[in-house]
């Protein structure tokens, strides 16, 4: 309340200042004119009167001139005419000023002995008691000698009224000026200031105290336009941060103390000292779609992506990757940059462009039509083609280019390059900068020699890698197998007891980092999430009082269609479950342009059709289908509502599926099946474990889930969420952050 006052004092105070300076002005301008007016008019009636007078004196004909000098007072403010000698002795007069001039003899003296010794007219303001008066003198000459003086005088008060009225009519203008805009003032503040501030005070406190943002009144979000969404920003900010503290709280509590994003803020910051953190990938973590006039922001369907935004959300840092969405060239800046994420930037991300027919060649070609089967022993052919590799090569160059670009003012920069889109990558960058901590991380399975050297440019391959100063992988046997297959194609020496490999002054360390997610904030999430399972089955129609579901890239390698016979065995065994127990396959459509995929997807679609027409009945569907990319919040009601998780991947680097299906269930309900052939087997031992290919064992597996006591399912689920709590993504990066730490130092 005090501002306001204060706002609307200073208001008037300026309207008055501005009115009394224009008062001030005005007034002096007025009281020039109208002096200057008389002063002129006082002139011209005497030069008139001059000649008139003059006859009369030269003959002294005193009477005559007191006559004369009568008929010209009381015109138009003059109050009349006197006549002096040179001894300033007074002659003539009007009546109507004889009383004055004769009672106060000095009043004009001053004026008449300046106009005899200059010998020039004369006009005086004069003071008469409370009169005020303009006495104007001329003199008269004889033989050019000033023989006589002929003063008028006109009455001036007129002019000092005037100025009065105009500072009288300023201060009703800027009394009504100032009340008007005093008046609007106090409505703008009310509208526009106070009621926005008292609606945000009251929201902060409630914030401060605890409410959901959801609880706010709609109108309030009007009220403060943009501001609100700051606040709502502010308050999932702080709700993350009470959440953090929290747990960091807790976690100071038990024994060992788990890594969270704080704690790999801290350690990187303490391991890397000035050292920036540069990630490399093919996917970006933000793509921007041009949606008609819209440009919409999504998170790519991609493990990898899942994995590692935490980090860069937790570190900051630049993350190099293909700018592949229709809006991605027309959101970045001149540099090809843009901060994400779009809702608090924490890290840069840098976009490369890749040409169609390059990406081709590169991603669809040798990335996923050649490395992809071949590491993935999923019994699908790789194909080999000489461009496919040319344009490998040269994209490979093309990102060497930019990661040099960025690290160029960067001394001993930590590069974190992904997956098998660049094998040739650490090479060319470590040939150019010598001082560069590299480390490449191969998010997919290693085959044995024997199955990589079916690659025309395995060795290439190999001697690329070996750029790097760490080799990750997700498990021990992909390290074996790597290490193996450079003892069988290239020369160099290798130590088994550290698992390095020597190599033209190269040192390279292969070692397993089973990557994870970001289990806390993917509690977090649960926590925001409306949706029930209730809502979910009722939105699809489905009656079925058990739920199975599927989460997967549509990859060939993921062992859909063998889950899907599992269902139908499961069905024939075990007939009581029709009508009861439905499964929802989540796939999101992937690589697209590769005809395997297209027709891994037709023969996913097809094989659903063949087994809902074989069970089907009028009100249940064993299989759902729901073909589209579905977000991480649309996800997380699937995964609560399932009774069963299947991830049946017929070979899979880790299978991040597994660990968000654990996460999500914070009532330790739910039972995983898991494909013996994912890196995620080999932490999550609690889960139902299966060979996909045996479709009876996998039937078998089902019914052993839904079938599973309470305490069991509890059991297991406990076990396995400790397990992902415990070795989640901030570990997983602190391992190898450690590793490229420790590796400088040596
Ligand atoms: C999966 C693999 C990752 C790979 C990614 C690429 O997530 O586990 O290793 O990088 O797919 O997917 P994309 O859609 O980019 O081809």
């Amino acid at each position: 309340m005090r501002t306001v006052v204060r706002i609307i004092l200073s208001l008037i105070l300026v309207v008055a200042v501005v009115a009394i300076s224009f008062a001030f002005w005005q007034g002096r301008q007025e009281e020039s004119r109208l002096k200057n007016e008389l002063e002129r008019r006082a002139g011209i009636l005497a030069d008139s009167l001059k000649f008139s007078v003059e006859p009369f004196l030269l003959s002294e004909n005193i009477g005559y001139l007191e006559r004369l000098v009568e008929k010209f007072s009381n015109r138009e403010r003059l109050i009349g005419v006197a006549i002096y000698d040179a001894k300033d002795t007074l002659i003539a007069s009007s009546v109507a000023l004889k009383a004055d001039l004769e009672n106060n003899p000095k009043i004009l003296a001053h004026s008449i002995q300046e106009v005899e010794r200059l010998s020039y007219d004369r006009g005086d303001f004069i003071s008469l008691g409370t009169k005020q008066l303009h006495a104007y003198s001329t003199p008269l000459l004889k033989n050019e000698k000033v023989t006589y003086i002929l003063t008028l005088v006109h009455n001036a008060g007129y002019i000092q009224e005037r100025v009065n009225r105009i500072w009288v009519n300023t201060f009703w203008r800027a009394a009504i000026q100032s009340f008007l805009i005093a008046l609007v003032a106090l409505v703008i503040l009310y509208l526009q200031i106070m009621t926005p501030i008292r609606v945000a005070t009251d929201w902060v406190r409630r914030i401060r105290q605890g409410a959901a943002i959801d609880d706010f009144d709609p109108k309030g979000r009007l009220l403060l336009g943009s501001l609100a969404e700051e606040i709502e920003k502010m308050a999932k900010s702080l709700e993350v941060a009470r959440l953090a503290a929290e747990e960091e709280a807790r976690l100071r509590q038990s024994v060992e103390s788990l890594w969270t994003s704080e704690r790999l803020k801290e350690f990187v910051k303490t391991k890397f000292q000035d050292g920036a953190l540069f990630v490399v990938s093919n996917r970006e973590p933000y793509m921007h779609l041009r949606k008609g006039k819209d440009v919409e922001c999504i998170v790519p369907a991609s493990g990898l992506v899942t994995a590692l935004e935490p980090i860069l959300n937790a570190c900051g840092g630049t993350w190099i990757a293909q700018g592949s969405g229709s809006a991605d060239k027309e959101t970045v800046d001149a540099h090809d940059k843009i901060r994400v994420p779009p809702e608090e930037p924490r890290y840069t991300l840098r976009r490369v462009w890749v040409e169609k027919e390059e990406d081709e060649g590169f991603y669809a070609g040798f990335s996923n039509e050649g490395l992809w089967p071949l590491c993935h022993i999923a019994h699908n052919r790789p194909t080999f083609r000489s461009n496919d590799w040319q344009a490998y090569k040269a994209v490979n160059q093309k990102f060497a280019k930019a990661v040099l670009e960025e690290i160029q003012d960067v001394p001993n920069p930590y590069i974190l390059i992904q997956d098998y889109h660049f094998a040739l990558l650490p090479q060319m960058i470590k040939q150019k900068r010598r001082d560069a901590q590299i480390a490449i991380f191969w998010h997919i399975p290693w085959p044995n020699p024997e199955s990589f050297g079916i690659c025309p440019w395995c060795k290439d391959l190999l001697k690329g890698m070996l750029g790097s100063d760490i080799i990750g992988f997700h498990t021990q046997f992909h390290c074996n197998n790597f290490i193996e297959s450079v003892d069988r194609f290239l020369e160099s020496r290798i130590d088994y007891e550290h698992f390095t490999v020597h190599r033209k002054g190269q040192t390279t360390w292969i070692k397993p980092f089973p990557i994870s997610i970001d289990f806390h904030s993917y509690e977090r999430d649960q926590a925001n999430t409306k949706e029930t399972a209730i809502d979910i089955l009722k939105q699809q129609g489905i009656v079925a009082s058990y739920l199975g579901v599927g989460v997967d890239r549509l990859d060939y390698t993921k062992g859909i269609i063998e889950r899907l016979r599992a269902i139908e065995h499961f069905l024939e065994a075990y007939p009581q479950y029709r009508e009861k127990f439905s499964f929802i396959e989540l796939g999101a459509p992937s690589r697209n342009t590769i005809p395997k995929y297209q027709e891994f997807t037709d023969e996913v679609a097809r094989e659903v059709a063949r087994i809902n027409t074989k069970f089907q009945q009028k009100n249940w569907q064993p299989i759902y289908f729901l073909m589209k990319h579905h977000s991480h919040d649309e996800i997380l009601p699937f995964y609560k509502a399932a009774d069963i998780c299947l991830v049946t991947s017929l070979h899979d680097g880790m299978n991040l599926v597994a660990k968000e299906f654990v996460t999500a269930r914070e009532d330790e309900k739910g039972v995983l099946i898991l494909s013996q052939f994912t890196g995620a087997a080999r932490d999550l031992r609690d889960a139902l474990i299966v060979n996909p290919y045996d479709i009876v064992e996998t039937a078998e597996a089902i019914r052993r889930g839904l079938e599973m006591p309470l305490n069991d399912q509890e059991d297991r689920m406990r076990r396995m969420r400790a397990n992902v709590r415990d070795r989640n993504i901030y570990r997983w990066a602190s391992e190898i952050i450690e590793e490229m730490a420790r590796i400088v130092k040596k």
